[in-house]
């Protein structure tokens, strides 16, 4: 597969308004683990190689400040810079220095309805530590769009992402052999849809699933197996209302992957994932999937 600049998806920066629950709760219930600490922000790794996977900041609403790609050679750096603004985006800084625990060195961009993507090269790693029940990193982050034909042109064109798969409300795209890295959901705003955390199999799903239920925070859909990328799923609404899932087994592809269409991608009615085990997503799942955007530029 023709190696896309975007490289790999490292971390997601989020505003929460109580950093210091929220900092609690990823660490003790979600098992990610703080590695570095400011005023104003928390930094946490998964289980494997990144310098943090989530940046908690303190703020006086829930929003999204970036998403950060870890890229291969610095030159993806001055080429994502020079397709950016042919594409429909916008470079807002770099590339330069990182000036956060992690380090290395980042270009910073708007795509055409303003999510703030960051790609990074030559940020700190830590040795990988395998656990049995913590999440490795983010797999996928998916987006809400008012029109995904222009967010899926920007993500092909400045990016090098391709499509995996469309069903009828989504677009599944990817950067590299994981089936999707990013999916854009049709909507009515530009919101962040979820963030999705790897775990290392199935059981490490149901051990957290079980973990999150005895701390309090319910199962709001699954736990399942979803159609495209056939990763297994469990989806929660954490603090300050964002939409977390862990999940596992997602589908490893190559260039001879297809792309399938909405008609290959139907359940019959009643229906919600491969098993046919899993409820329909809550009420409140759906409300918290529309609620959180980028901070405004
Ligand atoms: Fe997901």
């Amino acid at each position: 597969m023709p190696a896309s600049p975007a490289g790999q998806l490292r971390s997601i920066a989020i505003g929460v308004t109580d950093l210091d629950a929220a900092e609690r709760f990823y660490n003790d219930t979600w098992r990610l683990e703080t590695v570095a600490k400011t005023s104003d922000a928390a930094y946490l790794r998964g289980a494997g190689s990144f310098h943090h996977i989530l940046a908690l900041h303190r703020g006086s609403r829930p929003d999204v400040r970036n998403v950060t790609f870890s890229v291969a050679t610095r030159a993806d750096l001055d080429a994502i810079a020079a397709r950016t603004p042919a594409a429909g985006g916008r470079v807002l800084s770099g590339p330069a220095p990182v000036d956060e625990p992690g380090g290395g060195t980042a270009i910073t961009i708007a795509d055409p309805q303003g999510r703030i993507l960051r790609f990074v090269h030559g940020d700190d790693r830590h040795p990988e530590r395998p656990q049995r029940d913590a999440p490795g990193r983010i797999t996928h982050v998916v987006f809400n769009s008012a029109d995904v034909a222009v967010a899926q042109r920007f993500f092909e064109e400045a990016l090098g992402f391709r499509l995996s798969d469309r069903t009828k409300i989504m677009a599944f795209m990817r950067c590299n052999s994981d089936h999707h890295s990013i999916a854009l959901a049709d909507s009515d705003a530009n919101t962040l849809n979820h963030i999705a955390f790897v775990m290392p199999d199935l059981d490490a799903v149901m051990r957290g699933a079980g973990r999150m239920r005895d701390a309090g925070w319910p199962i709001e859909w699954g736990v399942g197996r979803h159609g495209p990328g056939n990763n297994v799923f469990s989806y929660f609404v954490g603090p300050d209302d964002f939409v977390i899932e862990y999940t596992a087994d997602v589908l490893q592809v190559d260039d001879s992957y297809k792309a399938g269409g909405p008609s290959d991608w139907q359940w019959p009615p009643g229906r919600f994932d491969q098993w046919g085990v899993s409820q329909p997503p809550s009420d409140r799942i759906k409300q918290a999937q529309k609620t959180i955007r980028f901070t405004e530029l």
